[in-house]
């Protein structure tokens, strides 16, 4: 049967994004967060993000309210009771996100597949909260959900082929390419990424290279779009230094989180969202290298 209703738990920056590309590509949504200004700041960045595409031309009047007839909310769970596929998106807890799928477990039907958008959770750890462990499966979608073209795929111990395919149907259809990854820590993606970022932050703390040249090094040695640091500030330090110690603990030594980089985190630099990282920031536009890691200190009295 093929899936055409979506529950997505968590109406917060990746749960709306993925609300807003599942309506926009013919799906029925009902977006669900426990908090009512949740739901309605998520709906309200999707109405904006849709008629910002019909201005620019993108999407046409029509198209953009039919999809958002498509899309309904619900601060309780009544409305997976009909649900094809619930893509869980709430914040990164083993507890929670295993009390949101027992709790599903009560209102659908058996049939409904449970896919959850976790980062660096193991899906066979969620699957063993569930009476439907063949069911459970990794969406792991990359922000912006709208804009960025991967969905990896996450297979649990017990995850049935059946779901993989059905899967594969959805991702295509909500215009994302797919990769098939096993249940390990990092998945594929953040599992070669974050070293390299973390690989980064040693090259400042060894002071082997500046801020700006590592971010230069990159960008027009290797034709990355964004330099390391620079997208270690639009990942949060604080969200990078906890997968770095996830890493560490599995695979060892190799993934163990620089020393510039935990002290980073304790001094309050989180990056972009916290104003300062690597590079300070103001209104959202970066504004240099923050001084804190090119001042020279002495004992000697200073002029
Ligand atoms: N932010 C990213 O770039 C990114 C990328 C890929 C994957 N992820 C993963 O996506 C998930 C969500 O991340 P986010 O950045 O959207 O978080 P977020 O904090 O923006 O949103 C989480 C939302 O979940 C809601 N929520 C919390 N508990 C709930 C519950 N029990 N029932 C219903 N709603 C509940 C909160 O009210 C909040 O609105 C996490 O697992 C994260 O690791 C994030």
């Amino acid at each position: 049967m093929a899936i055409e209703k979506i529950f997505v738990v968590g109406a917060g920056l990746m749960g709306s994004g993925i609300a807003q590309t599942a309506i926009c590509n013919g799906y029925t949504v009902t977006l669900n967060d426990q908090r009512q200004e949740a739901l309605e700041r998520g709906k309200a960045g999707i109405v904006k993000m849709l008629k910002r595409d019909v201005e620019k031309g993108r999407m046409t009047e029509e198209e953009c309210e039919a999809a958002l007839a498509r899309l309904s909310l619900d601060s309780s769970m009544n409305g997976a009771q009909n649900a094809d596929l619930v893509i869980e998106a709430i914040y990164e807890n083993l507890e929670a996100k295993q009390a949101v799928f027992k709790r599903l477990e009560e209102v659908c039907p058996a049939s409904t597949i449970f896919a959850s958008n976790t980062s660096s959770i193991s899906l066979t750890a969620l699957a063993a909260a569930t009476k439907r462990p063949d069911r459970v499966v990794g969406m792991h979608f990359f922000s912006p959900v709208p804009k960025m073209r991967l969905c990896e795929v996450i297979f649990g111990l017990l995850t049935a082929q059946d779901v993989l395919e059905q899967i594969k149907e959805v991702g295509e259809r909500m215009g994302k390419t797919l990769i098939l990854s096993d249940d390990k820590p990092g998945f594929i993606v953040n599992r070669a990424l974050l070293p390299m970022l973390n690989e980064a932050c040693v090259i400042v703390g060894s002071n082997i290279g500046t801020v700006e040249d590592i971010d230069n090094g990159m960008k027009l040695g290797c034709n990355h779009p964004m330099g390391p640091l620079e997208l270690a500030d639009m990942v949060g330090l604080d969200i990078l230094l906890n997968v770095m110690m996830v890493l560490d603990k599995e695979y060892g030594a190799k993934y163990h989180p620089s020393m510039i980089l935990r002290k980073m985190v304790t001094a309050g630099f989180l990056g972009r969202k916290s104003g300062a990282g690597f590079y300070l920031y103001e209104d959202g536009k970066k504004m240099g290298v923050n001084p804190v890691l090119t001042q020279v200190h002495s004992l000697e009295e200073q002029h």
